[in-house]
């Protein structure tokens, strides 16, 4: 796990751009996994950014997002599927059928997950994988408690994630209390991994998350038998991790050959 420790949320955008980069310049048709929440947004502001400049493009790409709400109507502008066309979709050249979601409102939700799983499968698998964490360590909607080698399946939210998502919805109420997301087992097997997390709320889900034990209790945790994960956080929510300072040092002294 390398954890780099940055300044702002800016230099966090560009750092996770800067693996997005090299892995879509090394494989222009990679497989990007992408997640909502507002830890990412800088991210996809910057691959806009180095879309327009000509630097990077996503036309021979495809994407898969992590997880999705079950039961909002669809066009809700809060259905996942919205929101990565609204940040990611729209603002890159990437051809929109190319970016896939699961469906919740699928007539089988069962059968929806595996055809998810398969999907990704047939796609060649996940190159480069973005991902948040919850103030309680989940990573996509896999709440404390998941199995760690769960699939794509329908799990029920916490109070506190609702309550955490609430304020993208005019009333706490409209939040689902149910959601389709690729499980741990999903996501560790994306290549590379990219968690980003800025802001004092989730310095202790890094700390457990990088630091602490391997646990259900703590999903994101198991990304320490990731062999390929940058942990991109802001100096906030570093400031719980015991070794920030090597962190820091690591990172600054990194030698050219040395890459993710
Ligand atoms: C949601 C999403 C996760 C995201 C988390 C944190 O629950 N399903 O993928 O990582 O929220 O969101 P934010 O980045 O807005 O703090």
């Amino acid at each position: 796990m390398e954890i780099v420790i940055c300044a702002d949320q800016e230099s966090v955008g560009q750092a996770a751009a800067d693996t997005f980069e090299s892995v879509i310049r090394r494989k222009p048709n990679a497989v990007v996994g992408l997640a909502t929440g507002s830890s990412p947004l800088p991210l996809y502001e910057e691959l806009e950014r180095r879309t327009l400049h000509g630097r990077l493009t996503f036309r021979n790409a495809r994407a898969f997002t992590l997880d999705e709400y079950i039961g909002l109507p669809e066009g809700h502008p809060e259905t996942y599927k919205e929101v990565i066309d609204r940040v990611f979709t729209t603002r890159v050249d990437i051809e929109p059928a190319n970016v896939r979601g699961p469906n919740g409102n699928a007539p089988d939700l069962e059968i929806e997950a595996s055809d998810y799983e398969r999907a990704i499968l047939a796609a060649g698998g996940i190159d480069v994988q973005v991902l948040g964490v919850g103030t309680n360590g989940h990573i996509g909607f896999n709440e404390p408690g998941s199995s760690l080698g769960s699939r794509t399946r329908v799990k029920t939210l916490l109070p506190q994630t609702r309550l955490d998502n609430a304020r993208f919805f005019t009333d706490q109420e409209e939040v689902p209390h149910h959601v389709i997301t690729q499980g741990i087992g999903t996501i560790m097997d994306a290549r590379r991994v990219v968690l980003m997390a800025t802001g004092e709320q989730k310095a202790g889900a890094v700390a457990r998350l990088a630091e602490g034990s391997v646990s259900a209790m703590c999903p994101g945790s198991m990304l320490q038998l990731h062999p390929r994960v940058r942990v991109i956080i802001d100096e906030a929510a570093a400031s719980q991790l015991a070794l920030a300072d090597y962190y820091r040092y690591t990172y600054q002294n990194k030698p050219a050959w040395q890459h993710l």
